[in-house]
């Protein structure tokens, strides 16, 4: 069965009480669930993650270039500026790996400051602004 790796970025834990309006009500745990039952419902087992450590995030897509698994990713305001993540996350791409790029909302529709991802030149594909959605049609992709 493949196992894919969700992680997440900084700030993700607060989901529920961080800007609902944004980012709806669901929390962290319930999106959790929610990925792991999709993920089982396709035939895959997801082990979903977060972390506000860059250098954590960082370790766990070397853990998963090494162990061969494809990574969805929500690299919160990391996705903006953070060239140590894109390093990591290019290694994916490049052992034939799938890294698909999530946000549950759409940044381009946001500050200025959140219409550049140095993340998504170096993602098999982005998948942005359909809330808890935007992981389920991502692993939809990894099962195919
Ligand atoms: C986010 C969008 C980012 O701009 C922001 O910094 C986040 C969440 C999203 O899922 O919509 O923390 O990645």
């Amino acid at each position: 069965m493949q196992n894919v790796l969700v992680l997440n970025g900084p700030n993700l834990g607060r989901l529920g009480s961080r800007e609902p309006d944004i980012y709806g009500a669901l929390d962290f745990a319930s999106l959790t669930s929610a990925v792991e039952a999709a993920a089982a419902n396709l035939g895959l087992s997801a082990d979903v993650r977060q972390t506000d450590s860059e250098s954590e995030l960082i370790g766990w897509i070397h853990e998963a270039v090494d162990a061969k698994q494809n990574v969805i990713l929500n690299p919160a305001a990391f996705t903006h500026y953070s060239y140590a993540l894109r390093d990591a996350a290019v290694q994916i791409t490049k052992a034939g790996l799938k890294l698909i790029e999530v946000h549950l909302s759409n940044p381009h529709t946001r500050e200025e400051f959140r219409h550049t991802s140095v993340i998504s030149g170096v993602a098999t594909g982005v998948i942005a602004g359909f809330g808890t959605d935007s992981y389920l049609l991502a692993l939809e992709q990894l099962a195919k």
